[in-house]
């Protein structure tokens, strides 16, 4: 059995010895393609792989078909909009992601991002602090649950909206849950996103909803860069010359932004909410032992094709 690991980002070296271990352990053999920069290279390595372990490593119907004997699919991480599930599903692979396991690592990132622009961006001027201001959280997630408990040290007044989630899960979590989208961006200065990106999510945030924010808002994006509407946050940054937008996901138009907001927008030059040893390892190693046991009984309990 081969168990391919392909990340254009590679883990963290511990993390893939880890990794290894793991397959290894299980009488697999382990083949590393990392920092790939064609995608031949993927369709190549991917012909004879039983597994994939990815990152945001993009997973189509044509990586599927080149994989003729691929079974199973996992994505280190959380999101996995970056695989094709529907074409996953007809070619009977299983695919699985890997929740919370990255999860402190980008919320540490969030307020990571929330200092600089409070101390614009260590420019030598005087900025704010983040203590005693409101931060509400787009999405309770694994993430979002992160977020709050951080925000807590910082002694922020956090609320959340979440649709998905019961009022009493964020309540015991000291936050004050938001039952409208407007609400959350209207009465919190920092606004922190994590939501996934789906059809429904795509350029959801955009112009109506940053114009609500108070004076001084600050949108925080470690999540797709696709939920935002470009054009309609570029109308407002033009608009509200009070409002910054900080992203770990650069946006499409991430130099005329630059240009354009010079001071109130930063994006950092690649993803790297999950780039720490510990999430690498966390993520790394649960997608190995996910991958060993699906090839061992079938059981996949994270799977989120059917
Ligand atoms: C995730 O969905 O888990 C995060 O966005 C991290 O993605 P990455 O593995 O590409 O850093």
């Amino acid at each position: 059995m081969k168990v391919l690991v392909a990340t254009e980002k590679p883990f963290a070296a511990v993390a893939v010895d880890g990794i290894r271990e793991v397959v290894e352990n299980a009488g697999a053999t382990l083949e590393l393609l990392e920092k790939y920069t064609d995608r031949k290279q993927l369709l190549d390595a991917v012909a004879d792989a039983d597994a994939l372990i990815i990152r945001s490593d993009k997973v189509d119907a044509e990586v599927l078909d080149a994989a003729r004997q691929l079974k199973v699919v996992v994505r280190a991480g959380a999101g996995y909009d970056n695989v094709d599930l529907d074409a996953a599903t007809a070619r009977g692979v299983c695919v699985e992601n890997t929740p919370g396991q990255n999860s402190n690592a980008v919320a540490e990132l969030v307020f990571g991002l929330a200092v600089m622009m409070a101390r614009n961006l260590y420019n030598g001027t005087s900025g704010s602090e983040l203590k005693g201001k409101t931060l509400g959280i787009h999405a309770f997630g694994q993430v979002g649950r992160n977020v709050a408990r951080i925000a807590r040290g910082f002694e922020m007044n956090v609320s959340a909206l979440d649709p998905y989630c019961p009022d009493n899960v964020m309540e015991e979590a000291g936050v004050t849950p938001v039952h409208s989208v407007q609400d959350l961006y209207r009465d919190n200065r920092y606004v922190s996103l994590h939501i996934p990106a789906t059809p429904e999510t795509r350029n959801s945030v955009g112009y109506d909803l940053v114009m609500l924010m108070p004076k001084g808002g600050v949108l925080i994006n470690t999540a797709r860069k696709e939920v935002i509407d470009e054009p309609g946050l570029m109308k407002a940054l033009d608009e509200r010359p009070d409002l910054k937008y900080v992203a770990d996901i650069a946006p499409e138009r991430a130099k005329e932004f630059e240009e354009r907001f010079p001071g109130r927008v930063f994006f950092t030059p690649k993803k790297m909410g999950a780039q720490t040893a510990e999430a690498n390892i966390n993520a790394g190693i649960a997608a190995a032992r996910q991958v060993v046991d699906f090839l061992r009984d079938g059981s996949a309990p994270y799977r989120v094709n059917r």
